[in-house]
């Protein structure tokens, strides 16, 4: 059987949040002592997709890039780098759009990403960019590619360019990818339950931010949307905020859901509110009190960078060439 790959992404759109955590950074740590090739990126070139400088997204690259170090993720075990640095993710993406006939290109119109932010944004790019993230697992031979379910439809776009890439080119260049599912379920935003936690879209007030006070916690799942049906049951459908806490407490404390629910069923949601609050700041706390002290020494963050491009470009490289050779150039 062929080796196992892995792969996998966080865009510096803002602060890595806990649906990132958990969805997916947790899983890296773990990860990197499993496995000896592990490829993690900070996927900056997409967040250009969105109005943001290109300081603002340096920043929050080396923010980001603090927030996993303290995390847990070791520089020496993975290759931790900046996609923008390695020009071969877009050399490659543009390789790729041109095996992407029409049944894919009507697949991109339709993905619910490029719905939502084509509404705010215009460019592109908004259109495109599964094929970039395509490019961004297929560089490496990304096999298994750690991220949060909510990535499903982009994993499958990514087999779907592979394949086509594979006839359009008569070769077989790329194998196909899988996803490693977390036991993590998605997690919804504090302010509106319908919604991803998400640093992408939705009001700051319902995302946990891995570098929030304790203070900007508490009053972040204080106020948390819930419902005024009184004491708590367990109904995903009628009462999603509650939902949403009952899982969370359960994701960050490491506990069974249905332990959780257990433990809260006819309680006050005031009471899992402060027990989710304060485990919370138990978690955040001191991932956030390293990450601070590694960012008041960011020449390390950006050396930790530029060794991680290195290996990466490397490895990129020689892939690329690879590729190129194999379809004929
Ligand atoms: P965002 O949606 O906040 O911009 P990214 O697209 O950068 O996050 O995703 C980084 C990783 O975090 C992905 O693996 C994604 O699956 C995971 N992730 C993002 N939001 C959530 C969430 N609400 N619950 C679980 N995992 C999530
Ligand atoms: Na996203």
């Amino acid at each position: 059987p062929a080796r196992k790959q892995i792969v996998s992404a966080i865009q510096p759109t803002g602060e890595p949040h806990l649906g990132n955590y958990l969805g997916a950074l947790k899983q890296w740590v773990s990860l990197q002592d499993q496995h000896d090739n592990c490829v993690f990126g900070l996927a900056d070139n997409h967040v250009f997709t969105s109005k943001i400088t290109a300081k603002q997204v340096r920043q929050n690259t080396l923010k980001q890039t603090a927030v996993l170090l303290s995390l847990g993720l070791d520089p020496d075990k993975v290759i931790l780098y900046k996609h923008s640095a390695v020009l071969q993710h877009t050399a490659l993406a543009w390789l790729l759009s041109t095996a992407a006939t029409s049944g894919l290109i009507s697949k991109l119109r339709m993905l619910p990403q490029y719905k939502e932010k084509s509404q705010v944004h215009d460019n592109l790019g908004l259109l495109t960019y599964p094929v970039l993230m395509s490019a961004d697992i297929l560089l490496f031979h990304g096999t298994h590619i750690p991220v949060g379910e909510d990535q499903n439809i982009h994993i499958e776009f990514c087999n779907s360019i592979a394949q086509y890439f594979n006839r359009a080119y008569k070769c077989e260049v790329f194998q196909t990818v899988s996803q490693l599912l977390t036991t993590s379920p998605r997690v919804k935003s504090l302010a509106d339950p319908s919604l991803k936690m998400s640093k992408s879209y939705g009001k700051a007030s319902g995302v946990i931010g891995m570098l929030d006070t304790d203070d900007q916690i508490r009053k972040k799942v204080k106020k948390a949307v819930t419902d005024s049906f009184g004491p708590i049951t367990v109904d995903q459908d009628e009462r999603p905020g509650v939902y949403n806490l009952l899982l969370l407490l359960s994701a960050v404390s490491d506990t069974h859901f249905r332990e959780v629910c257990r433990k809260y069923e006819y309680r006050n949601v005031v009471e899992l509110k402060n027990d989710l609050s304060e485990c919370l700041v138990g978690t955040v706390g001191p991932v956030r009190d390293r990450a601070l002290e590694l960012l008041g020494d960011i020449g390390y963050v950006e050396k930790v960078l530029s060794v991680g491009a290195e290996k990466a470009s490397e490895i990129a490289e020689k892939n690329l060439d690879s590729i190129y050779r194999t379809i004929g150039l």
